[in-house]
């Protein structure tokens, strides 16, 4: 398939990273078109682990990496990953959309202070996501472009960085400790390093296309962080989902495409909001163990639920879906007894999509099935699973009506079998 679209199916973490590696081998390009290094892919190769914030997985293949206009960049975070991937490959074959905006320093203060001061935290990366792109709205936003043509830096800054300064400082009491000078000398900087990989990458992804080459597009985050179909507020700034791939990067939608939702065997979530299968207690504990789930980008714990098929129904119909890969189904190895939510009670009724209303889904008790344990030793192939895990996917499956392809079942890049 010429286009391949790689998205999260619940609340980011469902190890995209691993599989975009698996399928950037057979890539010509590699394409991140939302989020930034609120982001954390870990991807193992033999002995070494990769975590990847910014730059899109293809690049440990080094296969032509591109970051589109969609995505917001910290040129700090930027550099720095790629000083460490210049370990293992001294000239990473990555392009940079010049209309990608910037997470300026002022970002992730502003961040800081609107989490501080809502009543209701949403539990932000404090990596100024939110205020970048809520300040491309705003049209004060600087753009890779301005990053490196420091004239243009300057003579922005002039105009937007007094406004931020006067923001933080008077409402927000928050002291402003860089001179304008200062700022624009050390981005100009960062962006004289950052000037090699500037290329438009609108063009070069639909040139590739008219040449016959294939396209990987790897989402961040998960359906239901998207900005407006995700739990808002409780979401991230951007669009996880599918039809993003397209306005991210700026090709059109009709193309030759598969879709693929990363499921991870059970659900996780990080910082507030609704998590109706939640588990809490030892159980929760052993499994957040068991799947070492602490964020990547942050370090804190993730919060632990059953499979939701709920929000994976709703998932498939926000992504236009054509498969799944379910990851991670190792975790679960080793317990009594799991269960799935496949509806949720609502009102005395059982729904089996997530509500459009955020006072419906706040309501919301998990209907819980049951399933069998099971214990994965040494998997070579689907047919080496036991029954019982084979059970639990099917089940998944046939309630999808959408084709598992592929199982995770451990980090590294040979745990994962085809269905
Ligand atoms: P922000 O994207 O930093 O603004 O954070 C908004 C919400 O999205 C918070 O609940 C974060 O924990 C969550 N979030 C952002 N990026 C990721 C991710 O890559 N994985 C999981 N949660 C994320």
């Amino acid at each position: 398939m010429p286009v391949v679209i790689i998205v999260g199916t619940q609340f980011g973490d469902e190890g995209k990273g691993k599989v975009t590696d698996y399928f950037a081998s057979n890539s010509d390009l590699v394409v991140r078109f939302q989020g930034g290094n609120n982001a954390g892919h870990t991807v193992v190769v033999g002995e070494k682990e990769f975590k990847l914030h910014l730059l899109p997985s293809g690049i440990i293949q080094n296969k032509k990496s591109l970051i589109g206009a969609g995505v917001v960049i910290d040129p700090k975070v930027l550099v720095q990953e790629l000083e460490n991937i210049k370990k293992i490959n001294s000239n990473p074959n990555l392009i940079i959309d010049p209309r990608a905006h910037i997470i300026m320093p002022y970002h992730i203060l502003l961040d800081a202070v609107h989490e501080e001061s809502r009543g209701n935290k949403i539990g932000t990366t404090l990596r100024g996501i939110g205020p970048c792109y809520a300040e491309r709205s705003y049209r004060e936003g600087i753009r890779f472009e301005d990053l490196i043509e420091e004239s243009r830096l300057r003579e922005k800054l002039k105009i937007i960085f007094p406004i931020k300064k006067k923001v933080l400082e008077c409402s927000y009491g928050k002291e402003v400790d860089i001179s304008l000078e200062q700022l624009v000398k050390e981005y100009a900087e960062l962006g004289k390093k950052l000037k090699q990989y500037l290329g438009d990458v609108s063009l070069l992804v639909q040139e590739a296309l008219d040449a016959g080459k294939t396209v990987l597009f790897e989402g961040a985050q998960g359906a239901f962080l998207d900005m407006d179909f995700g739990t808002y507020p409780f979401v991230t700034s951007s669009h996880p989902i599918a039809g993003e791939a397209f306005v991210g990067t700026g090709i059109g939608p009709k193309q030759n495409l598969k879709i693929v939702g990363i499921v991870k065997a059970y659900t996780t979530r990080v910082g507030s909001g609704v998590l109706v299968s939640e588990l809490h207690g030892e159980l929760a504990d052993n499994l957040r163990k068991a799947g070492n789930e602490f964020g990547t980008t942050t370090g804190r714990p993730r919060r632990i639920g059953w499979l939701d098929l709920v929000l994976l129904r709703t998932a498939k119909r926000f992504n236009s879906l054509d498969e799944i890969v379910v990851t991670k189904l190792d975790v679960l190895s080793g317990l009594d007894k799991l269960k799935v939510c496949v509806a949720y009670e609502l009102n005395g009724k059982q729904v089996k999509e997530v509500p459009a209303l955020t006072s419906d889904l706040e309501k919301c008790k998990p209907v819980l099935k049951e399933f069998k344990g099971f214990k994965i030793a040494d998997c070579k192939s689907y047919s080496d699973l036991p029954k019982e895990a084979r059970d639990y996917l099917e089940f998944i499956e046939k309630e999808l009506k959408v084709k598992i392809s592929m199982v995770g079942i451990g980090a590294e890049r040979n745990k994962i079998l085809n269905k």
